[in-house]
């Protein structure tokens, strides 16, 4: 058991990652499921962001509402395959500031190297979100979770799409502060690192590549 990890429970992602899974969904498709997804995880992960409460007045009457506590936390996308799913995080906070962490895994090492690292200041301030809809071996997430421990964030949440169980546990031992949001916890890695059954390469995917 890892208490930090949250798989979300809801039939209108279940009813999306299917079709997502499915290995005859075209590019355009893909994208638009997985920033639903995206939307769908985000509302989760922020279930608990602290609120107060403020007075306001409606064309009737006052009245005492919740409303959040803080600015929105930062979204970052763990490039590429993070961008579309950061997509739909970014309807659901729409002011929230936007950092990037490029990251590839190496096919034969399955070892992450890191490209390029851009991160708002609001990082140090308000915490941050990273999407990545993949966690397979969990290296190029705990790679992305420290770049933006190390750009300052006070405290982190990692939403993906699926995980297999390998990257779970070495995500939550190395970052054990970070709580993480699956759609799903697959069985398995195969022997290149892929996600079983998983959704294939979900980069590659969403932009047309091989
Ligand atoms: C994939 C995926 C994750 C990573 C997961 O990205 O989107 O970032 O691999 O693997 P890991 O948990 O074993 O590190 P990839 O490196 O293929 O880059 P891409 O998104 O640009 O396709």
């Amino acid at each position: 058991m890892v208490p930090q990890l949250h798989v979300v429970d809801h039939a209108l992602l279940a009813h999306r990652l299917a079709s997502l899974r499915d290995a005859a969904t075209p590019s355009a498709r893909f994208r638009r499921l997985l920033a639903e997804i995206g939307a769908l995880l985000t509302m989760e992960a922020t279930r608990g962001l602290p609120t107060v409460t403020a007075r306001v007045t409606t064309p009737l009457t006052e009245m005492d509402h919740r409303m959040l506590a803080a600015p929105e936390p930062v979204l970052v996308a763990v490039l590429r395959a993070g961008l579309g799913l950061m997509e739909g995080g970014m309807q659901v906070l729409p002011e929230a500031p936007v950092g990037h962490v490029g990251l590839v895994r190496d096919e034969h090492t399955l070892k992450p190297s890191q490209y390029m690292l851009r991160m708002p200041p609001e990082v140090k301030t308000r915490g941050a979100i990273l999407f990545d809809p993949m966690l397979a071996t969990g290296g190029s997430a705990i790679a992305a979770v420290q770049r933006v421990k190390e750009a300052g964030a006070p405290h982190l949440r990692f939403v993906c799409v699926v995980a297999a169980p390998e990257g779970v546990a070495k995500l939550a031992a190395a970052h054990p502060d970070v709580p993480i949001f699956t759609a799903a916890l697959d069985e398995k890695l195969d022997h290149r690192g892929f996600i079983v059954p998983g959704l294939g390469d979900a980069g590659d995917r969403c932009f047309g590549t091989e």
